[in-house]
């Protein structure tokens, strides 16, 4: 009988150390608060964070199709981010200095294309930002490149998470976002 408090305080401590473990600065699932508190206590910097995400795509994409394009503009907007940050600048919201991915149907009137997976639309040229991509820029967010989406949010009868232009992505949680990408934070999705 003595036995019993002694598991259940340590089925208590196992468990508490796992809760911490969760809690702890994981850059891979880093939620929006941790890394503003990293930005905030000099632990991170917005150009470190693109980095890392950059090194993760560029190793893991090849298998996982995750991502149909990278931002060539990407570190610029991250030492912007830190600039502005450096400069004593107050106020910033959540998002500011934080790389995203934006689904490929989602217009960025920038260097990337916007084609919803399909070669079709490769090189052509949006009119503007989307509402959410502009609101995005407005709030200081590195727009880290496109995902690879469902071509044309799968009108086009084949596997799901599949596009002409990224293939078949390994991280479709089944619409084919890959929302549940592991390579880049999860919240960091705009789908
Ligand atoms: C600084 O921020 C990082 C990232 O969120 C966090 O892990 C660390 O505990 C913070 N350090 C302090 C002293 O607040
Ligand atoms: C956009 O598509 C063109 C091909 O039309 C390609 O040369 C270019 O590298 C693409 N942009 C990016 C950022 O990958």
């Amino acid at each position: 009988m003595s036995h019993l408090p002694l598991q259940l305080a340590a089925a208590i401590m196992a468990l508490a150390a796992a809760a911490t473990a969760c809690r702890a600065f994981q850059i891979e699932e880093a939620t929006f608060d941790a890394i503003q508190l990293g930005f905030s206590n000099g632990s991170l910097t917005s150009t470190a964070l693109v980095r890392f995400y950059l090194d993760r795509v560029a190793r893991l994409n090849p298998l996982l199709h995750a991502v149909i394009e990278v931002n060539p503009d990407a570190l610029a907007q991250a030492a912007r981010a830190d600039a502005e940050r450096a400069s004593g600048r107050r106020g910033f919201g959540p998002q500011h200095g934080v790389p995203v991915l934006l689904k490929d149907n989602i217009a960025t009137r920038d260097r990337l294309n916007t084609t919803a997976g399909s070669l079709a639309l490769l090189g052509s040229v949006v009119r503007c930002d989307a509402g959410v991509a502009a609101r995005l820029r407005a709030a200081g967010a590195v727009i880290l490149g496109k995902s690879n989406p469902a071509e044309w949010s799968s009108f086009r009868p084949l596997t799901n998470g599949w596009s002409a232009r990224g293939g078949e992505t390994l991280v479709s949680g089944g619409s084919g976002n890959p929302k549940t990408l592991c390579m880049s934070s999860p919240q960091h999705f705009i789908a």
